[in-house]
């Protein structure tokens, strides 16, 4: 007999198809308790975040054998199904048959008690079986899915921009080397220096000037010694950019991007982000549901900086307290904005060109550039876009400024031929995970994290 998957029966049961009768299911153990008389096995077949209880009766002549199946344990069931309008399940399996697949070891470290976030952290091979992970990889997936659904839908194509570079992108110097054994870089594989790249935005301007609209979405590194809840060494990151677009139509897409996102997990996860709702962080999916009818702010960085100015001589406590115009936000600051003077989603604009990547547009004043930031709460910064610098004399001094003009030159090119406005984003994917789930850390929302000084797995 073929195996019934759970998710199945809670599709057909919410269609009003779902019928009794006899099945064979395959999973691994939840729980498993007997009275002498009655036992009862909550079963998980990992197609559905939610169990199948199947329960089985002392005259059941496995019964002795299937008492003792221990959570963890992967084990093959048979019997009918039967439908239970009176019981907190909707449906239950009465166990005729029953398989013990794969026993678990004594030393099994998921037991059925409350385990910590950092004690699972440490076991990342094991953990996707609990509710929480099994919950937040789930969502994850979805998540993608998400993001590729959005740009399909509005014709952008998806381009695979490298891993391996020869620039750092953001100019920020924190990306790793590629070297093999020799270890010279120029006598190495390359015969050029080699770095990991910290961005894909520069290999995929050239496609958005060829097709119109495209993104890019996979993993970047970054070799920031930042031991914060939100910074890995390795994450994902959808970029996306968009010829003849400016700054706001840049905004308009990612808000766009952000509320198709949520409404799309709202649709495809209920389950999931009830358990988060109530578990993980109580009133996620009001908050959520809320940012879908809102429209997003927008405060100039010059606006910010004044109101940051005006909390520092009203009492607010920040651990960087030297506001003044030309600083780089840190997230304290960020968070303040989001959370206490907006209550939401934030769009940060023009920034102080100093502080700012070189491709970013000048602005007419000649200190700002024409950047957005989305921040939102719990999180701070989780987008960075831009419109693009355009004007080729503009972008050749700021290039030759930054001393990257020379592996550069191709990117300058797109200047010479044919350019037009264009303007792009950054979406920190596992940032974004945490604002949609609650799970507030990258250690979590990553499968198999990369931190400062963290290589486990
Ligand atoms: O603001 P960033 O550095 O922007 C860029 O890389 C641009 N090239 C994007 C573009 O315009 N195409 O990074 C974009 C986003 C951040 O807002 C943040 O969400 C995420 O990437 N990010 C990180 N996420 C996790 N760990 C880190 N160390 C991250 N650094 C950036
Ligand atoms: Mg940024």
């Amino acid at each position: 007999m073929q195996a019934t998957l759970i998710k199945d029966l809670f599709a057909s049961l919410h269609e009003g198809t779902l019928a009794e009768g006899d099945i064979k299911v395959e999973g691994w153990v939840k729980t498993n308790r007997d009275s002498g008389k009655i036992g009862f096995l909550s079963l998980n077949d990992g197609t559905s975040f939610l169990n199948l209880q199947a329960v089985y009766g002392g005259d059941n002549p496995l019964y002795e054998e299937m008492k003792k199946a221990r959570t963890g344990a992967a084990v093959s069931l048979t019997g009918k199904l039967v439908v239970t309008p009176n019981a907190p399940q909707p449906f239950e399996l009465k166990v005729t048959g029953f398989e013990l697949i794969g026993d678990v070891a004594d030393d099994y470290p998921l037991q059925k008690k409350r385990h910590s976030f950092e004690f699972l952290r440490e076991i990342a091979h094991l953990r996707p079986r609990t509710n929480t992970f099994n919950a937040l990889y789930r969502v994850r997936s979805v998540l993608a899915y998400a993001i590729h659904s959005f740009f399909f839908e509005r014709g952008f194509v998806y381009v695979h921009t490298p891993e391996i570079t020869t620039n750092d992108a953001e100019g920020a110097g924190q990306s790793f080397e590629v070297v093999t054994r020799s270890k010279n870089p120029y006598t190495d594989f390359y015969g050029v220096p080699a770095s990991l790249t910290v961005s894909g935005q520069l290999h995929v301007e050239p496609f958005a000037l060829a097709y119109r609209n495209v993104y890019t979405f996979g993993p970047t590194f970054r070799a920031e010694r930042s031991n914060t809840p939100r910074h890995a060494s390795e994450f994902w990151m959808i970029e996306p950019e968009m010829a003849f677009c400016d700054l706001s139509g840049d905004m308009a897409i990612i808000e766009a991007l952000v509320k198709h996102c949520i409404a799309y997990v709202e649709e495809h996860c209920p389950d999931e982000m009830d358990f988060f709702d109530k578990f993980v962080a109580k009133g996620l999916k009001e908050k959520l549901h809320k940012v879908l009818h809102s429209e997003f702010k927008v405060m100039t960085y010059s606006e910010a900086i004044v109101i940051l100015e005006k909390a520092v001589k009203e009492g607010r406590h920040f651990d960087y307290s030297k506001i003044e115009w030309g600083m780089d936000l840190q997230s304290e600051h960020e968070r303040y904005l989001t959370e206490v003077v907006v209550g939401g989603p934030v769009f940060l604009i023009d920034y102080p060109k100093e502080i700012k990547a070189f491709y970013m547009k000048e602005n007419p004043d000649g200190k700002t550039v024409a950047a957005c930031d989305l921040l939102v709460p719990e999180e701070g910064e989780i987008v960075g876009g831009s419109q693009r610098e355009d004007i080729y004399e503009v972008l050749k001094a700021k290039m030759e400024k930054a001393g990257n003009i020379e592996g550069l030159s191709w990117y300058l090119d797109l200047r010479r031929y044919g350019g037009c406005p264009h303007s792009g984003f950054g979406l920190g994917f596992d940032r974004f995970l945490s604002y949609i789930t609650g799970v507030g850390n990258i250690r979590d929302t990553e499968p198999y994290p990369r931190n400062y000084g963290n290589l486990k797995y």
